[in-house]
């Protein structure tokens, strides 16, 4: 892709990458994604706003050709798709200075080896001028990890935000221009990586709210032209209070678990709960992910492996549990052939979520009547427990 103009003095670059499919190894990217670099022209210099994955480093590298100084990289996150092209931009522009939060540096230090001298910390509202441009740095801490920071343009009102509101999305739009679509893929990412620090994101989303912002330029996927959009969505996904919905996340070897599962999300859909169901075996874990952003209760479907859980059903109970949703209610059902475990094994694993558990319905072989009974009352109770609070 070439670089293309935002404002004048205000550049896109950075890599489309149309077929990446899996993110730190264990993210789906259904849609690709993209590594968004800005460079900021002033009078008298010139900065670099995050760079690229270093796999990657040729496209920016080559957008960059005609570009002859670059006084500042401003590192805004430290993790590598965004940092890992640094050395690179340091040995092409040898006068270039890094500007990152000081545990910005410290963690460009470590992982990259970009030797300490070449890297200066800005404080909290530091400001830098670039002569007609000036930039405002703004400590956003765990957007996505406690180093994070964002870059306002003042002349402009555009926010650089980095991960914060990014979206994983190969795109051939510099802007939005379907907000559904970018809605569920910058959700996703929400959930995946900063779900659990939301108690401060709110605190950066009233940060950055004092600020006349225009244009948010995230460093994944389209630009925002319109951006209370993608902010009203923040808003609405780290507020306190859950919604009236159950994820069912299970597993089913032989049939029995499935006709709990299905019994119990036709129960529960009858009880006027929506109801986001996954089989474990095929799904894309980013969708249970989103599921998870919004719910209020858990029930955990899961047949009888050598006395536990099945597999699948831990590592779904074990990502639960880091995300640490809003989650108010949690419950188990299951089958077992002779005897399970699977109960008290599941319950151990979910120490983060602060729920109480509703009583399981667990079933020796296929569910018979009394079983079914169990589930309509499971659901009902669900039901009433979300009345309760008000989500219904
Ligand atoms: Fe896109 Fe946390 O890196």
């Amino acid at each position: 892709m070439r670089k293309r103009t935002i404002t004048n003095g205000v550049v896109w670059l950075g890599a489309v990458d149309w077929d990446r499919r899996l993110f730190d190894s264990l993210i789906p990217l259904p849609d690709g994604t993209s590594y968004n670099a800005y460079l900021v022209e002033g009078s008298e210099k010139t900065a670099l706003i995050d760079t690229v994955d270093p796999e990657m480093a040729g496209m920016l590298l080559s957008q960059l050709e005609s570009v002859e100084t670059i006084d500042y990289v401003i590192a805004q996150h430290a993790e590598q798709d965004h940092s890992g092209t640094i050395p690179q931009i340091l040995e092409r522009y040898p006068q270039a200075q890094v500007l990152a939060t000081p545990k910005g540096k410290a963690m460009l230090v470590d992982l990259l080896r970009i030797p300490e001298e070449r890297v200066t910390g800005v404080a909290d509202g530091e400001v830098l001028s670039l002569g007609g441009k000036t930039l405002e740095f703004l400590y956003t801490p765990w957007v996505h990890w406690p180093e994070t920071m964002s870059t306002y343009l003042r002349e402009d009102r555009i926010l650089f935000s980095c991960d914060f509101f990014g979206s994983h999305l190969a795109t051939s739009d510099l802007y939005v221009t379907d907000q559904g679509l970018v809605y569920e893929a910058a959700k996703r990412y929400y959930a995946e990586i900063m779900m659990p620090f939301r108690a401060i994101i709110r605190k950066n989303l009233v940060k950055i709210k004092a600020y006349e912002i225009g244009i948010i330029a995230p460093s994944h996927g389209p630009i925002y032209d319109k951006p209370a959009f993608i902010v009203e969505a923040y808003e609405d996904w780290v507020t306190a209070e859950p919604k009236n919905s159950v994820v069912v996340p299970y597993i089913s070897m032989h049939g029995s678990t499935r006709a709990m599962v299905a019994y119990l999300v036709s129960a529960l859909a009858a009880n006027g709960v929506t109801v986001h169901q996954f089989d474990l075996a095929v799904t894309d874990i980013g969708k249970l992910a989103i599921a998870l952003v919004d719910a209020a209760t858990l029930v955990v479907g899961t047949p009888t492996v050598h006395v536990g859980p099945h597999p699948l059903v831990a590592n779904a109970a074990y990502l639960a549990n880091a995300l640490r949703p809003k989650l108010k209610f949690a419950s188990i059902i299951g089958s077992y052939g002779w005897s399970s475990k699977a109960i008290e094994r599941i319950a151990g694993q979910i120490p983060n979520l602060k729920v109480e558990i509703l009583d399981p319905v667990m079933c020796k072989g296929y569910p018979r009547a009394a079983d079914f009974e169990a589930l309509d009352r499971l659901a009902a109770e669900i039901a009433a427990k979300h009345r309760e609070l008000g989500l219904a």
